[in-house]
């Protein structure tokens, strides 16, 4: 696996394999590397013949009071990594390379509707900075397809829709989220937790499941479910942000009828915010 730092060598890398008529997948991450990327790396390597990576921890979409600078930075065992799940570029800029004129004029990409609500109301500008990265990436690698996990599920639902209001040529694929044999989703951000924070951990995923039980086995009052999840969390000592029943798709609050669902989490456990969520189909 080469790894390349900036534009230029990336373009000319993708250029000489897209010359040799290979189809280019494309796995943006920040890196700190888990089971869960490796996934998205194979899901890759099957739809593709060139699978480009990118590791890029990007400032335009933390908060102010956000854990950018202590976001785990783990290079060397991430390269070693996407070698083992057979990624064949890692794009692997400096801030300075992908904002060359700085973050502040940066042309920004928001996509309201999706954007909206959940993980967009609790981190202001989080998805504006996340579609503008992947817009750039998408721009200089121009792969024929992305992968992305369905664990961001609200992300994956704006870069769908960045996608599809831009005509961008590539096609997002969804990946199904690894977990811990407990249920916790695998995320970079569990490496914050302490022992006593990972055992209370799986209760998100938990309470997701008790909920989606309920709904199907008829319950449709989705406030007073809401309210339950919300009080199942803070028994189990975690301190909710959201929890929210949604239409999947476009991702509006759910109706009885809807047929698609998913129930979406955010909590605290300490200063670490976890995101879990369940799509089910009734
Ligand atoms: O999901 C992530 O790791 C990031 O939000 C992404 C898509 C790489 C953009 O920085």
């Amino acid at each position: 696996m080469n790894t390349v730092k900036t534009v230029l060598e990336l373009r000319a890398a993708v250029a000489r394999a897209r010359g040799e008529g290979k189809r280019i997948a494309f796995v943006p991450t920040m890196g700190n590397l888990h089971q869960g990327h490796v996934a998205l790396v194979e899901k890759a390597g099957q739809r593709a013949d060139f699978v480009v990576a990118s590791i890029f921890v990007n400032p335009l979409q933390f908060g102010p009071n956000e854990d950018l600078a202590k976001y785990p930075r783990t290079l060397a065992a991430d390269q070693e990594k996407l070698v083992g799940a057979g990624c064949h570029l890692l794009f692997h800029p400096e801030v300075e390379e992908m904002y060359p004129h700085g973050q502040d004029g940066q042309t920004r990409v928001s996509v309201p509707g999706v954007s909206e609500g959940l993980c967009g109301a609790s981190r202001p500008g989080h998805f504006e900075g996340v579609a503008t990265v992947v817009t750039k990436l998408f721009n200089m690698v121009q792969p024929d397809i992305a992968v992305f996990g369905e664990k961001d599920f609200q992300q994956l639902a704006v870069i769908r829709t960045l996608v599809r209001d831009l005509n961008m040529p590539v096609q997002i694929i969804g990946e199904p989220t690894v977990r811990a044999e407990d249920g916790l989703a695998l995320s970079s951000r569990n490496g914050y937790l302490s022992a006593e924070q990972r055992a209370q951990a799986p209760a998100l995923y938990r309470t997701l499941r008790q909920l989606a039980e309920a709904i199907r086995g008829g319950e449709r009052d989705f406030a007073k479910l809401q309210e339950s999840g919300k009080a199942e969390l803070s028994a189990a000592g975690l301190r909710p942000d959201y929890l929210e029943v949604r239409e999947s798709t476009a991702l509006r609050p759910a109706r009885d009828g809807d047929q698609q669902l998913v129930i979406l989490a955010a909590a605290f456990l300490g200063n670490t915010r976890l995101i879990d969520n369940l799509a089910f189909e009734l």
